[in-house]
This record gives structure tokens, C-alpha cells and sequence, in this order.
């Protein structure tokens, strides 16, 4: 790979993207393995439990599939604005400073050191690197589209640069970034500003990113304009109106003020309108062209990113409410939900549209379109079964407890369940090699494309 070159950061982005979908889901399996033989790495320091957990979310959510998403956005900004990024050196030292950020995961929660608050672990100086690399990419975007050819924004742009404005704003606050030595606040104000980023990491990172991302396939695969740009504006706008404050109905089990709980649990109903805009703005664009998404490859992996986005979002609302939390908080039902949220609707959307915009971005076709239908075959049989036995978990933990069993009773029940996550993890695992082959393939082997069949315009989707 040649520095430099154009849409160089992008293929940076998804080549650490794709690394990383390995090493994340390895460390998911020493989590897993933990759950059914909590002795099998106990002379192991770096992989018990408690390390190799934060190793696997954060390694999978930021260096997985935030890298994936960010890298297509570089991609597909420059392409809809018909300029090439302000600048590819600026691009790879986002990427540098991003990849630091991961890679501190698995060397310093390895050796112990964590600032312990779920998706903020990161120590302070990862937080800074981080840091940079929001703002690099801020920075690169907003020139980007300063010196635009292209006056027209189309929405993807919209939510590609949205995303790092208001995480870079969202992960300093969340991260109680000027108390370099904690991390966090004390007493009851830390877990609200701690969930006020627990929750804009999926709502303002992974969401935007996704979003944009399916904006830019779903009508270059049905070949028809985006329905609606209202639509798509009400959906964008209305995202960063509710999603912003609803971190709080992660602790509405805690001690928190009242009136956060009630304004979390409603906003969380509220955020219907920016999920049904925006699934409902691209179900009409593919109406009657549904059948070109589901035989092309990286439409279908989108697809189904749609569909676990709707699953999602039908179920997070309802586990939002005080009244269903007692069955399914503190327990395997959150799992399921974060499963289907993070790898579900944000991942496989990754996943499909990296898979869109590789030839675009190398001159070069897809190595193997069947290992991409593999990948996706393995993925859905992983994750479909993530979600029914870790949510039949939660059922089994989440009723015990409401009934007043006491948890020693309960945990004997766990071992099918756990040890079925551990034999689908593979699957999900498989996914990752295999993904990552094809792409060393496509870039070594693949058949070099004619440019003329690369160009596309704007008014074909726009
Ligand atoms: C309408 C939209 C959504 C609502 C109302 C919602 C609601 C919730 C609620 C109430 C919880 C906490 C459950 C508990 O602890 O009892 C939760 C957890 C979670 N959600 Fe969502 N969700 C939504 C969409 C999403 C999306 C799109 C993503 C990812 C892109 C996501 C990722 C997660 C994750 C990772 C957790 C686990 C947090 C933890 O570790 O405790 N959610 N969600
Ligand atoms: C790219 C794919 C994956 C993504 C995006 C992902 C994402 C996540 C997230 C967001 C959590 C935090 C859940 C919460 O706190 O509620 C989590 C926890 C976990 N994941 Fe994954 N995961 C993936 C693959 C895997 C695989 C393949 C395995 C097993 C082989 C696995 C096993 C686990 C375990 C054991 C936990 C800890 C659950 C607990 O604390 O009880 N994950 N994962």
C-alpha cells in the first residue's frame, strides 16, 4: 500500500478495522471460556475475566467496527463531494493516533490498569490520543467540505461529519477527561456523566456511522435516488435531539434524581422517530427493488444490519421502562441486547459496506464474492444464536430474581447457555479470519477493475 495515495486513510481504516475484528472476538472467546471454566486462565493475569473483558468490547467497538465505519465515510465523503480529502497525511495520523488508542487496551488493561468505568477504560494518555484523532478527523472533514466541488451535501456526509463533532464534545465530558488521573467524578454525579458517554458511544459514534453508511448502499445496490432528503434531515436531527440525554436509563435501577430517570425512559420512547425516518426513508427508496439488496452480497449484509437495527430498537425502548427493568437489568438479556445493537445493526452494516466501496476504493473486485456470503451465513448464525440464548439467559436470571431466588440457586441453570455462546462465538470468530483473507486476497489477487465501470455519479443516488 502506497502512503498517501487517495482514499489511502480510508483503506488504513478498514485494514486496522478488519485486525482488529480478529483480536476483539479472540479476547470474546477468553470472556466466554471464563463463563463456563472460570479456573481454565487463572495463571494467566492478562486474560482472567476482568481484563480480557474490556479488552473485548472496547477493541471490537472501537478498533472493530467504529474503524470499519469510519474508514468507508473516508471513502464515500470525498466520492459524493466529487474532491479528494483535504489531506490523506492527516487522514493516516487520525488513524495512527486512533489505532494507539485500541492498542492500549489489550497492553494496559492487560497489566491492570484501567479507569474501570464500562466503554471509558481507557487510561488518560489513550484518551488523548483518541482525542487527537476526533479532532484530526474533524479538522480533514470540515476542509473536506470547504473546498467541495459538489455544493449539494448529501445525507451520508451529514451524518459522517456529525458523528465526530459530537463525539469528540460527548467522549471529553464522558470520560472526565480533566481529571487525567481517575477518570471520573465522584458520588452519584460519575455514573450519570459515565452513562451520558455509556450510551452516545453506540448513539453518536456507531449509530451516525451506520446510518450513513446504509444512506450510501442502499441506493447505489437498488439503483434508485434516496426517497426522501426531509426525511433523512428529520432523521439526523432528531438523533442528536434525543439520543443525547438517555444515557440514564442504564442506572434507572441506581440512586439518580428522578426527573433524569423519567426524561431518559421518555426520550428512549421518543427515539422512534429518528430510527423509523430513517428505516422507513430507505425501505421506500428499495420498494419494489427489495430483491436486488437481498442477492447482492454487501446489500444483504446491510440489509440485515437494518433488520437487527429494527429488533434493536424495538427492544431498547421496552427495556428502557422501570417496570420491565427488574426482569431483564443486572442480567444476560443486556448481553443479548448490546450483541444485536453493536455486531447486529452497526457491524454488519461495516462489514457489507466495506465490502461496497473496497473496488472503489483499490481498482480491484472482490477477491471471493462467495467468502463474503460465507462471512455473512456465519455471522448470521452466530449472532441469531447470540441473541436467543443469552436473552433466554437473562429470562431464566431475570424471572429467578424478581421471584427472590437467591443467585447461588440460579447460576447452576447458566452452563448450556453459556457454554452455546461459546460454540456460536466461534462462528463469529470464523467470520473474522475469513473476512480478513479476502481482503489480503482482494488487495494482492484481485482482478483489477476497468475505472470506467468505477465511475458513478451523484444524481444516481442523490
Ligand atoms: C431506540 C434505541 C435504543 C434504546 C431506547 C436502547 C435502550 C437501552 C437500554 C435501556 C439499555 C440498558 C439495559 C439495562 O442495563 O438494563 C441498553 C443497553 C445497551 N445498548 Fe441500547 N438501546 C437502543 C439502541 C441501541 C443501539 C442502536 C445500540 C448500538 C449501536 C445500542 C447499544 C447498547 C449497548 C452496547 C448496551 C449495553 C450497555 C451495558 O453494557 O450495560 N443500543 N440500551
Ligand atoms: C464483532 C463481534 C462482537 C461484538 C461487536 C461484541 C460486542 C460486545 C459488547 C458491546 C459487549 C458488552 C455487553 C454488555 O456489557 O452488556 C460484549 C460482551 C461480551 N462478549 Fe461480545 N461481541 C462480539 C463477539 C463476541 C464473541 C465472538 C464472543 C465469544 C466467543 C463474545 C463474548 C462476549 C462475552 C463473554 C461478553 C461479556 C458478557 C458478560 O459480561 O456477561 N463476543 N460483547
Amino acid at each position: 500500500m502506497k502512503p498517501f495515495k487517495p482514499y489511502s486513510t480510508a483503506l488504513l481504516f478498514i485494514i486496522t478495522g478488519s485486525v482488529w475484528y480478529m483480536v476483539g472476538t479472540i479476547y470474546g472467546l477468553f470472556s466466554a471460556i471464563h463463563l463456563v471454566s472460570p479456573e481454565f486462565f487463572a495463571n494467566i493475569p492478562a486474560l482472567v475475566f476482568s481484563r480480557a473483558r474490556p479488552v473485548h468490547v472496547n477493541t471490537v467497538l472501537y478498533g472493530f467496527v467504529a474503524s470499519v465505519l469510519i474508514g468507508c465515510g473516508y471513502y464515500y465523503v470525498p466520492a459524493l463531494l466529487r474532491t479528494p480529502l483535504w489531506s490523506e497525511p492527516v487522514g493516516w495520523a487520525s488513524c495512527l493516533f486512533w489505532n494507539l488508542a485500541v492498542l492500549s487496551g489489550p497492553i494496559s488493561f492487560g497489566m491492570g490498569y484501567s479507569q474501570g468505568r464500562e466503554y471509558a477504560e481507557y487510561i488518560w494518555i489513550a484518551d488523548v490520543s483518541l482525542m487527537l484523532a476526533l479532532l484530526l478527523s474533524i479538522l480533514n472533514l470540515v476542509m473536506t467540505i470547504l473546498n467541495r466541488v459538489e455544493k449539494y451535501l448529501y445525507i451520508s456526509v451529514w451524518y459522517m461529519t456529525g458523528t465526530f463533532l459530537w463525539t469528540s464534545g460527548a467522549y471529553f465530558i464522558g470520560n472526565v477527561m480533566w481529571h487525567p488521573r481517575t477518570g471520573a467524578l465522584s458520588g452519584i454525579l460519575d455514573p450519570i456523566v459515565h452513562w451520558f458517554w455509556g450510551h452516545n458511544l453506540p448513539g453518536l459514534l456507531l449509530t451516525p456511522l451506520a446510518t450513513g453508511a446504509a444512506y450510501f448502499v442502499v441506493p447505489r445496490v437498488v439503483k434508485r435516488p434516496l426517497y426522501s432528503h426531509a426525511l433523512g434531515a428529520i432523521g439526523f436531527w432528531t438523533l442528536v435531539a434525543f439520543y443525547t440525554h438517555i444515557g440514564g436509563h442504564h442506572i434507572v435501577q441506581g440512586p439518580i434524581p428522578n426527573w433524569i430517570k423519567v426524561a431518559s425512559t421518555v426520550s428512549s420512547m421518543t427515539m422512534a422517530i429518528p430510527v423509523f425516518t430513517v428505516l422507513t426513508n430507505l425501505w421506500m427508496t428499495a420498494r419494489g427493488a427489495g430483491g436486488r439488496l437481498l442477492h447482492e452480497p454487501t446489500g444483504r449484509l446491510v440489509l440485515a444490519g437494518l433488520i437487527w437495527y429494527l429488533i434493536t430498537c424495538i427492544q431498547g425502548p421496552l427495556q428502557s421502562l422501570p417496570y420491565l427493568q427488574p426482569v431483564t437489568h443486572f442480567n444476560n438479556w443486556t448481553v443479548g441486547h448490546a450483541h444485536i445493537a453493536v455486531l447486529g445493526f452497526s457491524g454488519f452494516i461495516a462489514v457489507g459496506t466495506m465490502w461496497h466501496v473496497l473496488p472503489m476504493i483499490t481498482g480491484r473486485r472482490v477477491y471471493s464474492p462467495a467468502l463474503v456470503n460465507l462471512q455473512f451465513g456465519l455471522l448470521m448464525l452466530g449472532l441469531t444464536g447470540f441473541f436467543l440464548v443469552l436473552t433466554a439467559a437473562g429470562l431464566v436470571q431475570g424471572s429467578a430474581w424478581n421471584n427472590g431466588e437467591l443467585v447461588y440457586k440460579v447460576l447452576p441453570e447458566l452452563p448450556p447457555y453459556m457454554g452455546s455462546r461459546l460454540g456460536l462465538g466461534l462462528s463469529i470468530i470464523a467470520s473474522s479470519f475469513i473476512g480478513f483473507y479476502n481482503l489480503v486476497m482482494t488487495l494482492r489477487r484481485g482482478e483489477p477493475v476497468d475505472p470506467d465501470t468505477m465511475v458513478w455519479e451523484l444524481e444516481e443516488i442523490a
